[in-house]
């Protein structure tokens, strides 16, 4: 942290760059508004039926609580540190969530212009804020009952890293937007589901249900978001293999990559090398999500492209494959064993990176 900027980013966010779609485009977004909420909307779930934090947790008005709390920290005691330390690190993903509805609603022709506004656009991106709000709630009181994580530290990482935003690099530009939230729904659908499934390893069902609840909600969110980009890859798909190109070459930084807790300035980095070495998010994954949506959006198939979008698509298609040559190279090579890395989060205690 700069000690003469307090409030700025812990390190330095790229050239900004903005409005880079061209303007006419807009309209593609305002004319899509009957089909948005005959597409899209639909996978949104009434808040009567949604499953709420509550649900997931010991119920305080009742004589029980106590108890199953004892209960709920007995089982955490079974975890080991290196779980807690990815399990926080997805927890304070979730609750930066101020920054993502920020996000989405920096996309031109997509934006909530009041903050009450009735385009579907508008709607969906409040409805899904709410619904993404119960992840970082949950998960935040899970962690708090199990008295293994160091809260106040936990909660000034937060407030750190709300503070600082994120830099996805979108430039205002819905295809960019969604080709991001398209993958990033999918990254996190995949590690709450290894933290559901490691869970279940470690002996807690109830913590991998709770984990797994969050991951089918992530999974709900980016058929939404994959939908709308298939769409686009329908309408203008010279335009959205060439966004989908950029945002590759840029790489999907994730949501929390500007975390900070006032003392490592490299808890992101240190953060991610624990989830790899856990399996709960790993460089093979990135490579799967992109093969993933390669094909969910049938890019190999694309015709009638220019030669900007052909070499767009050739790009794209060729990636999965060399990002996942590199990652073998990588293992391959034999790897010092870095120095175990002390967390504030644990109090201090040190993870093996
Ligand atoms: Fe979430
Ligand atoms: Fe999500």
């Amino acid at each position: 942290m700069n000690p003469k900027k307090p409030f700025y980013p812990p390190r330095e966010v790229h050239v900004q760059v903005t409005h880079s779609m061209p303007p006419q485009k807009i309209e593609i977004f305002k004319s899509l508004e009957g089909w948005a909420k005959d597409n899209i909307l639909v996978h949104l779930k009434p808040v009567e039926k949604c499953w709420q934090p509550q649900d997931f947790l010991p119920e305080p008005s009742s004589d029980g609580f106590h108890e199953e709390v004892k209960e709920l920290r007995e089982r955490a005691k079974e975890i080991p540190d290196d779980y807690f330390v990815c399990l926080v690190g997805d927890m304070i993903t979730e609750e930066a969530l101020p920054t993502y509805q920020t996000m989405l609603n920096t996309l031109d022709g997509v934006r909530d212009e009041t903050g009450a506004s009735p385009t579907s656009w508008a709607i969906w991106t409040r409805a899904w804020t709410a619904e993404e709000n119960r992840h970082g709630d949950l998960l935040n009181k899970y962690l708090y009952l199990c008295g293994r994580v160091d809260m106040r530290q936990i909660e000034k990482t937060i407030q750190y890293l709300i503070g600082s935003g994120m830099d996805p690099r979108t430039e205002n530009s819905p295809y960019l937007g969604f080709v991001y939230t398209s993958f990033q729904e999918r990254a996190t659908f995949i590690s709450h589901g290894n933290t559901a499934r490691r869970a279940k390893e470690h002996g807690d069902m109830k913590l991998a249900q709770i984990c797994g609840t969050i991951a089918a909600d992530e999974k709900r969110h980016e058929m939404a978001y994959t939908k709308i980009v298939e769409k686009l890859f329908e309408i203008d798909p010279d335009g959205t293999v060439i966004a989908f190109e950029d945002m590759m070459k840029k790489k999907i930084s994730m949501p929390a990559h500007l975390m900070y807790d006032g003392r490592d300035d490299n808890l992101f980095e240190h953060f991610s090398a624990v989830a790899q070495r856990l399996g709960v998010y790993t460089a093979k994954d990135y490579a799967d999500i992109l093969e993933f949506l390669v094909q969910r959006w049938g890019v190999e198939h694309l015709t009638g492209l220019s030669g900007e979008g052909r070499r767009a698509q050739e790009f794209v298609c060729n990636l999965a494959p060399r990002i996942r040559r590199l990652e073998e190279r990588a293992q391959g090579r034999a790897k010092k064993r870095e120095p175990d890395v002390a967390f504030s989060w644990i109090f201090d205690r040190k993870v093996q990176l």
